[in-house]
Order: C-alpha cells, then sequence, then structure tokens
C-alpha cells in the first residue's frame, strides 16, 4: 500500500443532503462511471497515499456505510450544519494526524497527482492551510476566491453570502484543503454561522489571513474540480471522466473504434491489442484479456474474459470466458456462466449458471440453465434445457462429445453421457447413458449406450 502521506488523516465530507438532485437516493452515492461519486474521492486519497479516512455521513446512512465498506472510517453529523461543522464532527475518528486533508464528497474528478500537489505544497511551505482553486467560466454556486490588489488571497465568498450576479470568469475555491491539524482544530469552534444558519470550513481562509497565518492557494484545472449538485452536472462529470477514462485505454494499446460511444467503468481492465467496437457498454468489475474484438452493441458487467475472445452484439454477465471464445451476435450470458476456451455461442443463445467445457458448439436459438456441458459437445438449434418444475430448478448434466438434435428438451434433472445423441424433437426425461440414442417424446433409447470409455 502507498502510504507517502503517514501523517495526516482525511476527512471526507459526505453528509449534505443533496436536495439539488432531487433524488431519494444521496448525492454522493449517484454513480459515475459505475462508481458511487464519493469512492472516486475515496480512492484518489488511497492513490495518493493518504492512509487513515473518515468519510462523514449523515444519521441515515446505511447504503453510503455498504457502498464503502471497511476501507474508510466513518463519523455521523446528526444535522447538516454546514462544511465546518462537518469537519469538527470527524475530529474523534481521526485521531492525531498532523495534517488533514478535507475533501469535498461531491468533486469526484480530483486526481491523486493534484492531491498529491497541493499536499506537497503544503508540507514545503509549512503552511496552516493550504486548498485548490481554479478559473471557471460561470462560478454559479462557488465560493469565489478573493484576493487584494496585491493579489493575495483575502477570504472565500460563498454565493448565499454575495450578489448573484458576478463575473464571466472567476477564481473558484475547489473544496479541497490541507489544515495544520493544530491550527484547525483550535479554530474551526470559532467559526460563526452564515447568514442561513450554517457553519462554512470556508470562513478559516479569513481567519487564516487575519491572523497572518500561512495561507497557499494551489491552482487547480477546472475540469478537475467540478462539484456536483443537480444532474446536469453530473451528466457532465460522467462525459469527462469517460473521455479520461477512455484516453488512458488508447495510450495503454486497446483501440476504440469510436471514443464516444464507448461506455468503460472506471475499475474495467481490457489487455493490449484488443479492439472495442462503438455501443458498447464494459461494466463494473469487468476484464477484457488481449486481443479481444468486443463490440459493436454489447455489454458486459462484471465479465471475465480471456486472450483472443470475440463477442458481437451480446451480453455477458458476470460469466467467465476464457480464451478464444466466440459470442453472438445476440447471445446473452447470465450470471454464474463459464465458457471454456474455443466455445462458439450464436444467435440467441441464453447461458445462465452453466459450464460448458472446451469447444462446445451451441450455434443457435437455444438456452442452457443449471447445466453442465462436457468438452466437444453440440447443442442443437432450439436446444432447451426445461430446468424449472414450477417450484425448483434442476440440473441438465450432458457429457463430451454428445450430440443434442434440433429441438431437443432436455426435461431437468436428466443427463446425457459421453458420445450420445438426441434425434431432432425429442424430448428427454430419462437419462440417456453414452454413446446411446434417444429419439421420440418422451425420448426412448433406440440404439444402445456404449461404455464411458469407448468414446473418449
Ligand atoms: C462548497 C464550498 C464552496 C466551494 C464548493 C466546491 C463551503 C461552505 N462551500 O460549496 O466554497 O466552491 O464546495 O465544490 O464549504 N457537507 C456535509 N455536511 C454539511 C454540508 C455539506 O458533509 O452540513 C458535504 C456535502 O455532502 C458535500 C460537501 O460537503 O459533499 C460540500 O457541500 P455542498 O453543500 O455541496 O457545498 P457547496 O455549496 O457546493
Ligand atoms: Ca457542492
Amino acid at each position: 500500500m502507498n502510504d507517502t502521506f503517514q501523517r495526516w488523516g482525511t476527512i471526507v465530507l459526505a453528509a449534505g443532503q443533496g436536495k439539488r438532485m432531487r433524488s431519494s437516493l444521496p448525492k454522493v452515492l449517484h454513480p459515475l462511471a459505475g462508481r458511487p461519486m464519493v469512492r472516486h474521492v475515496v480512492e484518489a486519497a488511497r492513490e495518493a497515499g493518504f492512509r487513515r479516512c473518515v468519510v462523514v455521513v449523515g444519521p441515515e446512512a446505511k447504503a453510503l456505510r455498504a457502498a464503502l465498506g471497511d476501507s474508510v472510517v466513518f463519523a455521523v453529523q446528526p444535522e447538516s450544519l454546514g462544511t465546518a461543522d462537518a469537519v469538527a464532527k470527524a475530529k474523534e475518528a481521526l485521531g492525531d494526524a498532523e495534517h488533514v486533508l478535507v475533501l469535498n464528497g461531491d468533486v469526484p474528478l480530483i486526481t491523486a497527482e493534484t492531491l498529491t500537489t497541493l499536499a506537497r505544497t503544503h508540507e514545503e511551505r509549512s503552511a496552516d492551510l493550504s486548498f485548490l482553486t481554479a478559473q471557471v467560466t460561470g462560478p454559479g454556486e462557488y465560493g469565489l476566491v478573493r484576493r487584494d490588489g496585491d493579489g493575495r488571497v483575502i477570504g472565500v465568498v460563498e454565493a448565499t453570502e454575495r450578489d448573484a450576479a458576478e463575473g464571466a470568469t472567476a477564481e473558484i475555491n475547489a473544496g479541497q484543503y490541507c489544515f495544520r491539524a493544530s491550527w484547525l482544530w483550535e479554530r474551526l469552534s470559532a467559526v460563526p454561522p452564515s447568514s442561513g444558519g450554517e457553519y462554512y470550513l470556508t470562513l478559516l481562509v479569513a481567519t487564516a489571513v487575519d491572523e497572518r497565518a500561512t495561507l497557499v492557494p494551489v491552482s487547480a484545472q477546472a475540469d478537475e474540480v467540478r462539484g456536483i449538485n443537480d444532474r446536469a452536472q453530473l451528466a457532465e462529470a460522467e462525459a469527462l471522466l469517460r473521455q479520461r477514462i477512455n484516453r488512458r485505454h488508447l495510450l495503454a494499446g486497446v483501440s476504440l473504434t469510436d471514443p464516444a460511444t464507448t461506455y468503460i467503468d472506471a475499475g474495467v481492465t481490457i489487455g493490449r491489442d484488443s479492439v472495442i467496437e462503438p455501443n458498447t457498454y464494459l461494466r463494473g468489475r469487468t476484464s477484457i484479456g488481449e486481443a479481444c474484438h468486443i463490440g459493436p452493441d454489447s455489454t458486459l458487467r462484471d465479465a471475465t474474459v480471456g486472450d483472443r475472445c470475440r463477442i458481437v452484439s451480446s451480453t455477458v454477465e458476470e460469466s467467465t470466458l476464457e480464451e478464444e471464445v466466440e459470442a453472438g451476435p445476440y447471445s446473452h450470458a447470465r450470471p454464474g456462466s463459464y465458457l471454456c476456451a474455443g466455445v462458439h455461442v450464436g444467435n440467441f443463445a441464453e447461458i445462465k449458471s452453466s459450464r460448458l467445457g472446451r469447444g462446445v458448439k451451441m450455434g443457435h436459438f437455444s438456452y442452457l440453465g443449471d447445466a453442465e456441458v462436457g468438452d466437444g459437445t453440440n447443442i442443437g438449434a432450439g436446444t432447451i434445457t426445461c430446468n424449472f418444475d414450477g417450484l425448483v430448478k434442476h440440473r441438465t448434466v450432458i457429457g463430451r462429445r454428445a450430440f443434442i438434435a434440433s429441438d431437443t428438451m432436455l426435461v431437468a434433472p436428466v443427463s446425457v453421457g459421453d458420445g450420445a445423441r438426441t434425434g431432432a424433437g425429442s424430448v428427454v426425461t430419462k437419462d440417456v447413458p453414452a454413446g446411446a440414442l434417444a429419439v421420440g417424446a418422451p425420448a426412448r433409447i433406440v440404439s444402445a449406450g456404449r461404455r464411458e470409455q469407448d468414446v473418449r
């Protein structure tokens, strides 16, 4: 683990109500590139090497706690009394850090590099308070940085405390701060309430000026410090983040035919020389090997895909494809599917909780659920595992190099032995021995089975 900033503690502010989202989901849990907004913030700090992270949450924060898990510590702010109050609520959980990094939980595009620059500058300048600022067009709801005639910062003025009409471009307070811990804790309780009764953390900038404390503004790129208060800003941030993610993959040796219509979540990995075609969604913890061809029009969620696979116009969820698997067009691997090397899954094939052995062919509209299929077996068009009897699911086991003819119904629980065959349209209700042929509805055995070792 990177622990560059050992003497530091991090506080992530995530307790506000987020009214402007007009949502029953807490603002910081709205997803961005597949993970909750606040997780991007927590992970940027972790990636930069900050150790202890306290996330300030509201009283009802079950979902938030679940989303972040035990990688962080939580502090509760019972009422949304402002950002200064939120920081005060984290003091006990933070312990005795020498410096404190405070991050707004709703500024998710912040990068580890920028946080590193901020904290390094803070240390080098022995500052009491350092904070990020940025030049923004249409600064609307942000706190604005005020400077005197010599360009020295004299304070931050919140939107609620100033006239609506401000200049087209202005320097904003970006919402990331470094404090010398002793300086912070001594002054926090003295922050006066705003006109609306909230305690603004940003008033400490003026406090630092008044006291001639060491105050260091550090400038950041505007795109990195976009605060998200409503869904329009969320959509803009999503587009920016997507571009950033796509660029990372492009530079790492992945081809994206049309980056504008390629949607890759933050946690996805893709091997070199893979090509991602337009209108493709790679979600969650998906990982793709080298030299794969994915898309167009495909969705992969929590999928593990080996090298040299080809997936066209298909959906793969919580499933594994070994190398050289071909899927689609129009196939669907539902959760729990495992497709061994060289499997071919064609048009309108649906697979769920099933394992398909090496080289299995399932070329045309069929359904395999709760099934195990041995190496080299052919699944004919229209084959269905009737796995549900109306109450419970049953398994179907098919051996190696079996031939399941078109339109076979396999009424589970049932097994078909190695090298066995079924006739077209058969309804298999009883086990078929290895090497046997079963035909009819219900299917009867018309040619005797061979012992298993004969068909190997
Ligand atoms: C805040 C800053 C503003 C800055 C902007 C940058 C203050 C007073 N203002 O404004 O100067 O330009 O961020 O994006 O800090 N929160 C709590 N508890 C509270 C209130 C807020 O935990 O009682 C959390 C929110 O969940 C949010 C963050 O603090 O993640 C910022 O709060 P928000 O209300 O969004 O502040 P802004 O008005 O955006
Ligand atoms: Ca905000």
